[in-house]
């Protein structure tokens, strides 16, 4: 086996190797998903717990939907409504969590590195649904699969993520996934939505979409993170469209059969065009969300057979 990690907080620390072994475990998960019978029982006896303190639809919804398929007991808790909001730390919350001895904790959280934190604390495996602007590695795993399924392959490609930069833990953990793939990468937006070591992470940077989408294979489009912003980012959100917004005619400058990427939620007119989002010709968007359930499975699968390895050896030695 090749994917050795005892949690998954982000793609900086995987090997090639995992990667690909995880992403050919979710390619068997897609058409299990599309089939009749969508229950397996490897997480049978495992006790799943979502916590997400911070709004979520899709990753939620799929990182529930991943445990249930594969027969996990999974419980999402309203972090709204917990303690935290009666001034518990973080870590006391997942320390409290851990006494109940869950397997499998799956955790979003406002804070880059929480979540690595987090992991340090507890004796289950740990998946991170997004810190920050730090890391999102299940998101850039469905990426992954999504542009390795749609071009039958995953490197030499020309890839240009567009747009919130700065903000995206989206584009950072795709910069990082792509890179360790061959890829050649492009981060196209305005200046103040660039992160300021853009030109160290072995990118090539431009704020010409233009330029940016020239004979680009894969075009990935990133939210406007208003609520990530403190200030004048950008001017409105007619001048940022118009510069920055994916439109057919800027799509013209990609490669003919280039495919158009969104992590989602979408600003339809703001970052991105609504007929071209909705374009089953060019749009793999609800591809991608298709992706994420089995992407989840097998990462959550994964975890949970090093779990049990790990377990078993201490158990005997
Ligand atoms: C992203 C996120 O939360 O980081 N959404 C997602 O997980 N699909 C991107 C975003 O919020 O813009």
């Amino acid at each position: 086996m090749t994917f050795h990690a005892q949690h998954l907080l982000g793609i900086e620390h995987l090997a090639p190797a995992g990667i690909t072994a995880l992403l050919d475990r979710a390619d068997r998960y897609v058409a299990f998903n599309r089939g009749g019978a969508k229950h397996a029982d490897s997480l049978a006896g495992m006790t799943q717990i979502n916590m997400f303190f911070e709004p979520s639809t899709r990753t939620q919804a799929s990182f529930e939907l991943a445990g249930k398929r594969l027969g996990a007991d999974v419980m999402s808790m309203a972090m709204q409504a917990s303690s935290l909001t009666k001034g518990e730390t973080l870590i006391d919350t997942a320390m409290t969590l851990n006494a109940m001895h869950p397997d499998l904790l799956v955790v979003r959280h406002p804070n880059s590195g929480a979540v690595d934190l987090l992991a340090q604390k507890v004796t289950c495996a740990v998946l991170n649904a997004g810190d920050g602007r730090h890391e999102h590695p299940t998101q850039a795993l469905l990426d992954a699969l999504t542009i390795r399924r749609a071009k039958g392959r995953l490197h030499r490609l020309t890839v240009a993520i567009c747009g919130d930069i700065a903000h995206s833990r989206v584009a950072r953990s795709n910069i990082w996934l792509l890179g360790k793939m061959e890829n050649r990468i492009r981060l196209v937006g305005p200046p103040t939505l660039m992160p300021a070591a853009a030109a160290e992470l072995g990118v090539e940077v431009t704020d010409d979409m233009r330029a940016g989408l020239a004979d680009a294979d894969v075009v990935m489009m990133l939210r406007l993170q208003r609520e990530r912003m403190d200030g004048g980012f950008v001017p409105s959100e007619r001048e940022y469209y118009h510069r920055f917004g994916l439109d057919a005619d800027k799509l013209a400058h990609a490669a003919p059969d280039a495919i158009v990427m969104h992590p989602g939620p979408m600003n339809r007119g703001i970052e991105i065009d609504g007929t071209l989002a909705d374009d089953i010709n060019r749009s793999v968007i609800q591809d991608q969300v298709e992706m994420g359930v089995a992407v989840r499975m097998a990462a959550m699968e994964l975890l949970a057979e090093n779990l049990r390895a790990a377990r078993a050896e201490a158990a005997h030695g």
